[in-house]
């Protein structure tokens, strides 16, 4: 066996620009108490270049939230290899992480919140407090650092956990249904601002969501999976910036939705785990 290769730092806060995510041959399964086994990744090959912004679309249980988990260094594949820029994946501040339910820290304030993911790097607490007041400027909300987030509404709330995955200027930012419990005109915004903080900061990106118009609208490419493996890798050349009024306005826009609306239907009804299996028949008959 040869000797490993000095690891780069995938930890470095000082990069702001995106790195490129490659996932080679990677495939996770997990077993469950009564010893059954769900393979939730398989074989996923997928390369996303630097500054990309790639949503990740498909049924509930197809594996995505644990695509990202992989991707972030929290889980460990069973076989392949990942890698963020050269590096393996490994949690910290050069990897951003958006859940949907926020998870902030209650008893902390704003300022706290957001300036824990900058905590042990040597930054003296009026350094540490500038950085915690632009990045709070930057998602809107400057003046809010000594409120706790049960004084915040969903919204709100939603941007201090930006806030906080933004701080580190992450090279790669994973969100997982990050604005899905939002309201939908706070959704909207929220989509808004996430692009034009992403044309700000170019990070790479992979967004998972649920919504077809959210996918359209932010990314470059969009990723259907289902059953744990790439189904479709669909570029998206809708004209940038985007902004959610003009894209919906496209030509291209309609057309795309309709696809990709219709395989995830397909989808969902194919799967005998959903609510809606075999709710209609297909007339083309059985697909594999
Ligand atoms: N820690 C775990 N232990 C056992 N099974 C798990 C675990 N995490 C995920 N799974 C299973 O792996 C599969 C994929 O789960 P995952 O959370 O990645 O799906 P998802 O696409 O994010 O779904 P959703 O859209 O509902 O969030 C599911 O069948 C799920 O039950
Ligand atoms: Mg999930």
């Amino acid at each position: 066996m040869s000797p490993s290769p000095p690891v780069p730092d995938a930890g470095d806060t000082s990069t702001s620009r995106g790195r490129g995510i490659r996932f080679a041959g990677v495939s996770k399964a997990f077993i469950a108490g009564n010893g059954a086994r769900t393979s939730a990744v398989r074989e996923v090959d997928l390369e996303i270049a630097e500054q990309q912004f790639v949503a990740l679309i498909g049924p509930s249980g197809c594996g995505k939230s644990t695509l990202l988990r992989l991707a972030d260094g929290l889980l460990e594949p069973d076989t392949g290899r990942i890698a963020i820029g050269d590096a393996p994946p490994r949690p910290g501040p050069a990897i951003g992480m958006v859940f949907q339910n926020f998870r902030l820290i209650p008893w902390r304030s704003v300022r706290d919140n957001v300036g824990f993911a900058l905590e042990g790097r040597g930054l003296d607490g009026t350094e540490l407090k500038q950085r915690v007041q632009a990045q709070l400027e930057q998602v809107g909300l400057a003046g809010w650092d000594d409120h706790y987030p049960a004084q915040l509404s969903g919204g709100m709330r939603q941007r201090v956990a930006l806030a906080r995955a933004l701080i580190g200027r992450p090279g790669v930012l994973l969100m997982d249904e990050p604005f899905a419990s939002l309201d939908a005109q706070t959704r909207e915004l929220m989509q808004d601002d996430l692009l034009a903080l992403w044309e700000r900061q170019r990070p790479t990106v992979l967004f998972v969501t649920h919504s077809v118009d959210e996918a359209l609208l932010l990314a470059d490419r969009v990723i259907v999976m289902g059953g744990g493996a790439v189904l479709e890798d669909l570029p998206i050349h809708l004209p940038r910036p985007r902004r959610s009024t003009d894209a919906r306005r496209a030509a291209e826009y309609s057309q795309l939705r309709e696809h990709l609306w219709s395989r995830i239907r397909d989808l969902v009804l194919a799967d005998p785990a959903s609510a809606f299996f075999g709710r209609h028949v297909q007339a083309d008959g059985e697909g594999g």
